[in-house]
């Protein structure tokens, strides 16, 4: 299922529907630089958008031309200009979101893994840091996507299984991906340039009489990781309305696959209940590979937290993240996981006092 998901996005990105290839190269970049917003018009009134034909559009053509439409509506929306400049946009955008199967304007699959790679990468500014940020991302959320075809599913999870314990340490090992890149980015994209220069170009678009909110990491795969591992059974409304949102936004294989798995109860509380039964040796190795996958993402969580601080410290008061988040759901999200950390270790830890004292 993610392996389709996988093609396809590989697909969408060698798509250049709308002929826009050297557009996107140069003089596009150049109008965003120089707010000449008209040179954006022009161009998206020119792909005369109420005449497409779209009985024959597949839906990874779909995909492609939400992503290059995306380019051009968030860059209107950053100058200040309506999206009803260019005839027939927004009726156009919701009219592909049923042959795409997705949100009516672009997201963060569009911005990274659609997104041609080379000369023909789509970016705001063309700033070294923009296509760094972009990379990052995209390798992030292809390590993710191959950890997801691993990951086992409900049916396949098994607290007492070596099987399951090893797919579990590869997974914990492909997460890995996500320290190296947000330490680069604090290294290599100052806040400065990252909150100023990028981050204008993330805003909310108004589709079809509701808002959308721009590209946002919330929307990653790793929205299942965390869900399958903590979030199943976690009644935090704060955190499950955060994972509703963010689900909305991804694409229908990630929704399908969500549904799909059904799960009622996380992957810890499944180990902690296997921890306290008459063989808790058995569920040591799946408990300690799930331990590791925590450890992994709170190494991730807490640079990043440091990141996004340091970013919203040199905005405006009381802005938000691309995703319409502020601070708080990150500390949510490192708190849950240092939780789970600590439950999954107490149980680890009486289960081998059980085992002594028998
Ligand atoms: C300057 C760079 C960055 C800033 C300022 C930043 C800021 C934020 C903010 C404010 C959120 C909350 C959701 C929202 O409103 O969008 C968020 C979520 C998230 N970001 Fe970033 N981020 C940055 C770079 C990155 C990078 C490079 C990655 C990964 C490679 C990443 C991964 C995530 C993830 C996975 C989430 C969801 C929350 C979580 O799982 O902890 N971010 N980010």
């Amino acid at each position: 299922m993610i392996n389709g998901l996988i093609e396809s996005t590989k697909q969408v990105s060698l798509l250049d529907p709308f002929l826009l290839d050297e557009f996107f190269m140069d003089e596009f970049h150049h109008c965003n630089r120089l707010c000449h917003v008209k040179g954006i018009i022009r161009k998206g009134n020119g792909l005369e958008l109420a005449g497409v034909q779209l009985q024959h559009i597949s839906q990874v053509t779909a995909q492609a031309m939400t992503r290059d439409l995306g380019f051009l509506a968030s860059s209107l929306v950053r100058h200040g200009a309506s999206l009803n400049e260019v005839s027939g946009l927004e009726p156009f955008l919701m009219n592909i979101s049923k042959i795409s199967q997705e949100i009516p304007r672009d997201n963060l699959y569009s911005y990274t893994v659609r997104n041609p790679t080379g000369k023909r990468r789509r970016s705001f500014t063309g700033l070294d840091e923009e296509l760094l940020f972009i990379e990052l991302l995209t390798i992030s959320i292809e390590e993710i996507l191959k950890l997801l075809c691993l990951l086992p599913g409900r049916e396949m999870f098994d607290p007492e299984s070596q099987e399951c314990a090893e797919a579990l340490h590869s997974c914990a090992g492909r997460l890995e991906v996500l320290t190296p890149s947000i330490v680069t980015v604090k290294r290599k994209i100052s806040p400065e340039v990252f909150s100023y220069k990028l981050r204008p170009y993330f805003e909310p678009l108004q589709v079809g009489g509701r808002s959308w909110v721009g590209q946002s990491a919330a929307q990653m795969p790793l929205l299942l990781i965390d869900w399958a591992v903590w979030g199943a059974d976690c009644s935090d409304t704060d955190y499950r309305s955060y994972f509703e949102h963010n689900i909305e936004y991804s694409p229908a294989i990630i929704r399908d696959y969500q549904r799909q798995q059904g799960l009622t109860e996380s992957y810890i509380s499944l180990t902690e209940k296997a921890l306290k039964g008459m063989s808790p040796y058995r569920a040591e190795a799946v408990a300690t590979a799930l331990l590791e996958i925590l450890t992994v993402l709170a190494k991730f969580r807490y640079p990043h937290i440091k990141v996004a601080e340091e970013n919203f410290s040199v905005r405006v008061r009381n802005t938000q993240g691309s995703g319409g988040y502020d601070m708080e759901i990150l500390n949510l999200l490192a708190e849950y996981t240092q939780h789970n950390r600590a439950r999954i270790k107490t149980a680890l830890r009486n289960s081998c006092r059980q085992l002594i004292n028998h």
